[in-house]
């Protein structure tokens, strides 16, 4: 049997990068996928390529920063498909690269509107159909990031170290209801997000590029190496698994 046979899954964030991979990969495992982006074009991109595979999938154009479009957007899911077993909280963005004392706190409340009020929404309002259902499994997108300290993005530190604290707390709030709650922390992955950094890197993208991969014992990451540890978090493979940090980053943090 398919891994995710018959198992309904939101991924957001599915339209590019890890997110879209975690799509396809969990397609190819029996789910029915819900895309929630803010990017329309390449949500729906995302359901058309899952469609034509035979997939069955649904985009919803939603921004998980907006309480409403959140709310939305699950019940159109809950109304189509009677149930949410997967959650994957994975849309972020990097935000502002400036040290602390440079950012705004209009440039630090973006990124927290997104990277952490996003998560809490998704999860906020999928947690109640899940109780019900006394099952499901919320896998949230932390980072390296979120474990070690590094000369960079202070705000998005932050926020993934606060995905890793929201991970645990609801691990245990829900564990009685049979709901599980893990978090991934990926190291360099090639998606837009991270060639977008590299673009802009003193020395251009291939310097960049370059400069990451030594930084990893293994090399850098392909989005579908995360969307595999998605798959096992989300799976009933996992079913003795919550509160846990799956590092995946090609060894990087165990230098
Ligand atoms: N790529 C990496 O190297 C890396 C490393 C560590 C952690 N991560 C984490 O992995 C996750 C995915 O990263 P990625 O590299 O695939 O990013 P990406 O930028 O390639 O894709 C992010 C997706 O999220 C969507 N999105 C952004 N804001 C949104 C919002 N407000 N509402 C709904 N959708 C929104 C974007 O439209 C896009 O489709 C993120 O949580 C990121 O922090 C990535």
């Amino acid at each position: 049997m398919a891994r995710l046979q018959d198992k309904v899954a939101i991924i957001t964030g599915g339209g590019t990068g890890i997110g879209e991979a975690t799509c396809q990969r969990f397609a190819e495992e029996g789910a029915r996928v819900a895309v929630f982006d803010v990017n329309a074009e390449a949500g729906s991109d995302t359901v058309a390529t899952l469609s034509e595979k035979g997939a069955e999938a649904q985009f919803i154009e939603a921004d998980i920063a907006a309480e409403t479009e959140v709310a939305d957007g699950i019940a159109k899911v809950l109304d189509r498909w009677g149930k949410v077993d997967v959650l994957v909280n994975n849309a972020a963005i990097p935000g502002v690269n400036k040290y602390t004392h440079e950012v705004s706190v209009e440039e630090w409340d973006k990124v927290f509107s997104i990277n952490a009020r996003g998560v809490f929404l998704c999860s906020k309002h999928v947690l109640p159909s899940m109780m019900e259902a006394r099952s499901g499994s919320i896998v949230n997108f932390s980072s390296i990031y979120g474990l070690i300290g590094n000369e960079d993005l202070p705000p998005y530190h932050a926020t993934k170290g606060a995905v890793l604290m929201m991970t645990k707390t609801d691990a245990i709030c829900y564990a009685p209801y049979g709901i599980r709650v893990n978090a991934v922390h990926p190291g360099s992955t090639k998606t837009p997000l991270f060639m977008k950094a590299g673009e802009t890197y003193p020395g251009g993208l291939q310097h960049y590029l370059d400069m990451m991969k030594e930084k990893h014992p293994l090399t850098l990451g392909e989005p579908v190496d995360v969307a595999n540890c998605v798959l096992f978090l989300a799976s009933d493979e996992a079913r003795f698994v919550t509160g846990a940090s799956l590092v995946c980053d090609g060894g990087y943090t165990a230098q």
